[in-house]
């Protein structure tokens, strides 16, 4: 019995002095941040900027990875199988939620098989065309699409995508059907938007806002209730009249489960350096981003934030019959 005892014990000592040494030498190579869409996004573009400032606080070198498709999920799969051991994390939005409802059999479960890390911003989202849509303003946008229906193309980075939510939101607010055109991300889209292959896009303004100012895309409203700081001459959806449609896109930092406690609060504390700082806000500002508090940069606010979402966006794609496989 009492050499049992010491032996277990000895054992629990000796994973506990090498779970201590796992973090307090954390950082001590690069790390990876994966991005679960297609590069030249608008969440390629936040990370871009998170993975910048976090390995300033971090120390070491944050490389980011856009493994995309099947609407984000093969990204974030992959980082549910990778080594708990904070080197690989996951910076995602609202499809960690809206996959859940949208594929019959995920290969990982939202929240068993991550630990969050933080929330890192918040932000709108606008729809635009390509420059030269024959719609002089918003009504005449409303009333084209209600004339032309499916002879109108909608790019989107796949089902439950945010740029999929907010085109369903629009054909169900104009109650028109569009003819869907799914992409890895809203990156590839909106070059094809530029190139007139498609026709409309609701895309995160971390995407948008730098191509509306050059005139390479039109802008014809935010969708949601309030216009855009960024784009002061675009009206609001609401503008039109349209109701029920107001949408709003929140990334965060996950990694995988049973990442150790001591590195994941080192995790979260310079992600919480990272949206206080002052180069980081003023680069998301530009883009009509915001930057979380460092308080909602914690773990407990992404874990309440992604049960919103699952209990919410997950209806609502459950109600409108979408499904992905
Ligand atoms: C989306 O949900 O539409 C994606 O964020 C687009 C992207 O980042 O490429």
């Amino acid at each position: 019995m009492t050499s049992n005892f010491i032996r277990s014990g000895l054992s629990l000592l000796l994973a506990a002095t090498a779970f201590q040494a796992l973090a307090q030498d954390f950082p001590n190579r690069a790390m990876t941040m994966v991005m679960p869409y297609a590069a030249g996004g608008p969440g390629d573009t936040i990370t871009r900027v998170f993975a910048g400032a976090m390995q300033k606080h971090l120390g070491q070198q944050i490389v980011v990875d856009n493994t995309a498709g099947a609407s984000g999920s093969i990204g974030t799969a992959k980082v549910a199988r990778a080594k708990p051991d904070g080197y690989t994390l996951l910076m995602i939005h609202v499809s960690h939620a809206t996959n859940q409802a949208m594929y019959k059999s995920l290969p990982y479960h939202p929240v068993d098989d991550f630990e969050p890390v933080g929330r890192a911003t918040s932000g709108p989202m606008v729809i635009v065309t390509r420059n030269d849509f024959p719609a002089k303003n918003l009504s005449e946008f409303v009333a084209y699409l209600k004339a032309n229906g499916s002879k109108v193309s909608l790019a989107h980075a796949g089902v439950g995508s945010a740029s999929h939510l907010c085109g369903l939101m629009m054909m169900n607010a104009l109650n028109v059907k569009l003819n869907e055109i799914p992409y890895k991300g809203t990156g590839p889209a909106l070059t094809d938007l530029m190139g007139g292959q498609v026709d409309i896009l609701c895309d995160q303004t971390s995407g948008t806002v730098p191509s509306v100012k050059t005139g390479k895309i039109k802008a014809y409203a935010a969708a949601g209730k309030a216009r855009l700081p960024q784009l002061p001459e675009v009206p609001a959806i609401t503008d039109a009249g349209v109701e029920g449609f107001d949408i709003n896109i929140s990334f965060g930092l996950y990694a995988p489960k049973g990442t150790p406690k001591p590195v994941l609060a080192q995790l979260t504390a310079a992600l919480q350096k990272s949206v206080g700082d002052a180069e980081v806000r003023q680069r998301l500002e530009a883009m009509g981003i915001s930057a979380v508090s460092q308080e909602q940069a914690s773990p407990e606010a992404l874990r309440a934030h992604l049960k919103n979402e699952i209990d919410t966006l997950g209806g609502l794609l459950i109600k409108a019959g979408v499904k992905a496989n």
